[in-house]
This record gives C-alpha cells, sequence and structure tokens, in this order.
C-alpha cells in the first residue's frame, strides 16, 4: 500500500515523463505551487538544460525552482507557454478543480491561463465525483473580508478567516465550507463578481486540459477531448 506521500512523488515523476518529450530549449514551463509541485520541482532539476526558465506561481515555488537551478521569469517578460504544472485540492472527472489549499490560488489562475495546456497532478484521494468536501479558498482584499463574508454566508457558505496567513499578494483567504456549486462555471462567475473578491479556488471556467492521478495501480491519464 503507498503512503498519500509516495503517491505524491509518483504524480510528480508522471508530470516529467509527461512535459520532458514536449519540452524544447526555448521553452516556458508554468509552475505551481503545493507539495506535490515541490516533488516535481526537485525532479525538474537535472533536466534544467532542456527549457529556457519557468515561471512560477507563488514565492515558494521560485525559491525552491532557483535553488534547484531553475530560470524563473516574471510573466510579463513571457508571451507564451506551452505546460503548466500544477497540484489541486480537489479534481472531478471534468477536470474542473478547487485550488488554493496552499494559498496561491490567484497567480495559479493567472499563470495557468497563459499556458496552452494545464497538466493537473493529484494522488487518488483529490479525484472526486462532486466537488466541494474540501472548504473554497477565496482570496480577499482586506477591507472587503467581512462584506465577502456576509456575501457568501447568503450562498449558504461558512467562511472561516485563514489566520496568520497573508498571500504573496498582501491580502487575506477566506475558506468556504459548506458551498454546493450545481453549475460550477456559473458558480465561479458569481463569486468572481462579489467586489472585495480576488480570485476563488474554483477552477471550473478554465479547468485543467489532463490530469495525472497517482493511485495504488498506477497513474491514471484523464483527459478531455479537445
Ligand atoms: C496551492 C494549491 C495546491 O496545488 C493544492 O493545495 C494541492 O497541494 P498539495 O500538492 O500540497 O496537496 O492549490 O495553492
Amino acid at each position: 500500500m503507498f503512503s498519500q506521500d509516495e503517491l505524491k512523488q509518483q504524480a510528480a515523476q508522471a508530470a516529467l515523463d509527461y512535459v520532458l518529450p514536449q519540452l524544447q530549449p526555448d521553452s516556458i514551463l508554468g509552475v505551481g505551487t503545493g507539495s506535490t509541485v515541490d516533488r516535481f520541482i526537485d525532479l525538474l532539476a537535472a533536466h534544467r538544460a532542456d527549457f529556457k526558465a519557468a515561471v512560477s506561481s507563488s514565492e515558494r515555488s521560485t525559491q525552491r525552482l532557483r535553488a534547484a537551478g531553475v530560470t524563473v521569469l516574471d510573466l510579463n517578460d513571457v508571451s507564451s507557454m506551452a505546460l503548466y504544472v500544477d497540484g489541486a485540492d480537489e479534481v472531478d472527472h471534468q477536470l474542473s478543480m478547487i485550488k488554493g489549499g496552499g494559498g496561491a490560488l490567484t497567480r495559479e489562475k493567472i499563470v495557468s491561463s497563459v499556458a496552452d495546456r494545464f497538466v493537473c497532478i493529484v494522488d487518488e484521494s483529490k479525484l472526486v465525483e462532486q466537488l466541494g468536501a474540501f472548504p473554497l479558498p477565496i482570496e480577499v482584499i482586506p477591507l472587503a473580508r467581512e462584506a465577502v463574508a456576509r456575501e457568501v454566508r447568503q450562498l449558504g457558505g461558512q467562511p472561516v478567516l485563514r489566520a496568520g496567513f497573508t498571500t504573496d499578494n498582501g491580502n487575506q483567504i477566506l475558506d468556504v465550507a459548506g458551498l454546493r456549486y450545481g453549475d460550477p462555471i456559473a458558480f465561479e462567475a458569481m463569486l468572481n463578481n462579489i467586489p472585495g473578491v480576488v480570485c476563488c479556488g474554483l477552477f471550473a471556467i478554465s479547468g485543467a486540459h489532463v490530469a495525472l492521478v497517482a493511485g495504488q495501480n498506477g497513474v491514471s491519464r484523464l483527459e478531455l477531448q479537445d
């Protein structure tokens, strides 16, 4: 029986095997945030000469990438990116995700939006029939925290401030339990429209293109047809 840590390692290895054949010397690789991605970065170190640079979704990943000898570019200096690799807190079979357990959701959504393909790497505990058991992270402007909290209570959610945490953008996070999404795309759009919401951790309007799911019987690949 593999532990969750071992499965994360296998997902990271599968991501490396997936991206390496697609990397060119001038390729820019998007890199997400989290413990699964940390393992991917560690594996990437041996292949840093196979691509030009990375764009990172957090200060944490930037530090780890630089320590691994990978050049990290600002997103503003990049006009295209073939691949973005990141973990998730939940992913469903439509490849919609909940993200932001590590607090990097806003930069993750921005960087991944520039990439042609989002490669989601998870252990099998993250693959769900329906999104919603994991409390939804919502990054808020501090001034708007209570106003946003009132709005999400109206939607049936129970918001909790992530104590002692400030995002890389200087904002706060509400973790919201109890939400039922129904139509995740419409729900994400509705949350985006609440004044003071910087970003929500629902990735349904733009989900992943492929998920590499590490389980007890190996890594399976879920892919939506274009
Ligand atoms: C960070 C994220 C992570 O991808 C998500 O929390 C999964 O993390 P881990 O790989 O540590 O389980 O969205 O903001």
